[in-house]
């Protein structure tokens, strides 16, 4: 049986830009899938199909069982949406703008303020509870919206990158709420760029790149597949990286990364402490200072870098070159249901002005 969020052979595109490029999706009800890349990779295409508010050119989904395509309206009123750009009205206070969340969802006029003022509260908005938003920080606002998505307990949420731009305090506060609402039965799906939140909140991953899942599965099952350990390095010379970098390609295991800036050099290695010391040995042997090493397992970020050879942060030039020259081309979100297709658009826009 599909789980609460299905989609087959998903495909999407802008132009020459394959957003989505055959994507399969599978979420056991009660469950959290992190959908991690790096920007532009199609994760907030993926939310907005799966979430109605733009149509892929093929492939099909089902939300809570219901059909995205034939039945809209019906998976709208099953889900919540958090979306990466706030979508709060400007000039209601915070207040007003989660209560009227509360009566939008059908609540009473008394439990939609009873529930904004819990919200508020959790994630420390209380005191600006009654001013217009408009006044608001960025961090406040993205907040916010956060608090608007949880106003109903929706049997499946989505939310795109919800921690970008908050500050720690506020990224603990969501990571909180976002465990609660699961363990209360929702099924969760997520989307961000940060590792340690896939690690952490994430009971599946599946990693995408240029449209694609190019690996999934829990972080241990991903940390695993990348095989054995890490070794670490951090030299004393920066003229010394080269051959550092040597030393490690020939007994590690994969892609060596080096960071200039840091002079840190990582590989996966197999055979653990006995490699250790056998690079150590070796770049004795070559006259390079060390100022550290050491074995460690790999975090998500080796697993995404031996897989993409590029790191989650850093998104593929290529495509984002492309995307600027068909980003915002009239008519590109054309197949959008309902209101929602406005926002879509200047979900878009916001997304190029921000340089994502
Ligand atoms: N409305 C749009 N018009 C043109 N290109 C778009 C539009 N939305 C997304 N894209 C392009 O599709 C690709 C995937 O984008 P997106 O789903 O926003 O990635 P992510 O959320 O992972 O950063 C990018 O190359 C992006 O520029
Ligand atoms: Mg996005």
């Amino acid at each position: 049986m599909p789980g609460a969020i299905y989609a087959e052979g998903l495909v999407k595109t802008f132009g020459d830009v394959r957003a989505l490029d055959g994507v399969d999706i599978d979420v056991p009800e009660g469950t959290v899938l992190g959908l991690l890349g790096p920007n532009g990779a199609g994760k907030t295409t993926a939310v907005r199909v799966l979430t109605t508010l733009i149509q892929p050119d093929s492939g099909r989904a089902e939300v809570a069982g219901i059909d995205v395509l034939r039945h809209p309206n019906r998976v709208r009123a099953s889900i919540g949406l958090s979306g990466q750009f706030a979508a709060v009205d400007e000039y209601l206070t915070g207040r007003e703008n989660l209560q009227m969340v509360g009566q939008l969802y059908q609540l009473s006029a008394r439990d939609a303020k009873k529930r904004a003022g819990e919200l508020l509260e959790r994630f420390n908005l209380a005191e600006a509870a009654d001013r217009t938003a408009k006044t608001y920080s960025g961090g406040m606002r993205r907040r916010l919206d956060l608090a608007a998505a949880l106003v109903v307990r929706p049997p499946v949420m989505f939310m795109d990158e919800p921690t970008t731009g908050l500050d720690p305090r506020n990224r603990q506060a969501l990571w909180d709420v976002i465990q609660d609402l699961v363990a209360g039965g929702t099924t969760l799906l997520l989307t961000t760029q940060y590792l340690e939140e896939a690690d952490h909140l994430a009971h599946s991953i599946a990693v995408v790149d240029l449209g694609r899942i190019i690996a999934r599965g829990t972080s241990d099952e991903l940390k695993d597949a990348t095989g054995g350990d890490v070794v670490e390095v951090v030299v004393q010379d920066r003229d010394r990286l080269p051959a550092a970098r040597a030393v490690l390609a020939r007994l590690g295991q994969g892609e060596v990364t080096v960071d200039d800036h840091t002079r840190r050099l990582t590989v996966p290695v197999e055979g653990g402490a006995r490699v250790l010391a056998e690079v150590i040995r070796e770049l004795d042997s070559e006259g390079i200072e060390i100022n550290d090493i050491g074995l460690r397992r790999p975090t998500l970020d080796d697993v995404f870098i031996s897989l993409t050879g590029h790191s989650a942060e850093d998104a593929p030039l290529a495509r984002e070159t492309a995307a600027e020259q068909t980003a915002d081309t009239p008519g590109a979100d054309a197949g959008a249901a309902g209101p929602a297709s406005a926002d879509a658009r200047a979900d878009g826009r916001a997304d190029k002005e921000a340089g994502k």
